[in-house]
């Protein structure tokens, strides 16, 4: 079978008069790197939920490895990790039982849960964290611990959104380092970031959307193809462009109480 790993087929959502996302549609191939860019509010995080079946779309659905989420949810999850936006942690468990608890959610052998949970809390510097509860974690230990949970049972299709929001230079390291182990053994990253230096060091291809729909999709030597701009146009300028920001910031505007 030759299934895409992430298939976005006509999604469209809808919140009282705002359509949040609106007919987007797109694939990712297995084991592609990939980066979903695009301004606050412009429907990244719906997107997400909607592909990994925490908010039902209004219309459209999403594939996961050929399998349709919204008919065969079961059997979609099961392929699937996902580090959410807000991270729902229970605080009042330890990273290491959170992430037990996740791993046996999942499935996973009680003796594999074991074997998994001690070498995640290892590799992302949480052992000596282990044992506390997760409410008095700092933002990064939280989402080093939320990502141990989505990988605990090797998903195929690993999807974050915004891994690297808030996250210190240390621990944005790790996670770093952790999503290109992950790559190296196969599986297929789908994150979300508007950090863009990120996204240019890491991803193999991207798309960008703007108030819920696809402005511009492919790799970077494509989008600058496409921009028709030069070979060294820096991602934060295509990105601009695409979004259809003002190219000169803001030019001559300036606070009228400042002293020039
Ligand atoms: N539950 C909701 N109810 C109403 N509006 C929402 C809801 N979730 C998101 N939105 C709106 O949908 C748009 C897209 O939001 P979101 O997907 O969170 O964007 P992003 O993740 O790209 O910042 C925003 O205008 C946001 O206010
Ligand atoms: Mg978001």
């Amino acid at each position: 079978m030759n299934n895409y790993a992430v298939e976005a087929r006509q999604l469209t959502r809808v919140f009282g008069d705002k359509t949040a996302v609106s007919d987007l549609s797109f694939q990712v191939a297995e084991g592609e790197f990939f980066g979903f860019l695009g301004p606050n509010g412009a429907g990244k995080s719906t997107t997400i939920n909607m592909l990994v079946g925490l908010l039902r779309p209004t219309a459209g659905t999403a594939l996961i490895d050929g399998i349709n989420l919204w008919e065969n949810p079961l059997e979609a999850k099961r392929r699937l990790g996902v580090l959410p936006e807000g991270m729902q942690l229970y605080q009042r468990l330890t990273a290491r039982e959170f992430i037990q608890f996740s791993g046996t959610m999942y499935g996973v052998t009680r003796d594999e849960v074991n074997r998994r949970s001690e070498e995640l809390l290892e590799l992302l510097d949480l052992t000596d964290a282990a044992d506390k509860l997760i409410v008095d974690y700092s933002h990064g230990m939280r989402k080093k611990t939320a990502l141990a949970a989505a990988i605990i049972h090797s998903p195929r299709v690993l999807f974050l959104d915004e891994p690297f929001e808030g996250v210190d230079a240390i621990s944005g390291r790790i996670i770093r380092d952790v999503l290109q182990q992950l790559r190296q053994s196969g599986t297929t990253i789908f994150f979300s970031s508007h950090i863009l230096e990120v996204v240019e060091r890491l991803c193999t291809r991207l798309a960008v959307i703007a108030n819920g729909r696809l402005v511009a999709e492919g790799t970077l030597e494509e989008l600058r193809a496409q921009a028709q701009t030069g070979d060294n146009t820096s991602l934060e300028e295509l990105f601009l462009k695409a979004v259809g920001a003002k190219d000169e910031g803001l030019g001559d505007s300036k606070l009228s109480w400042l002293n020039s």
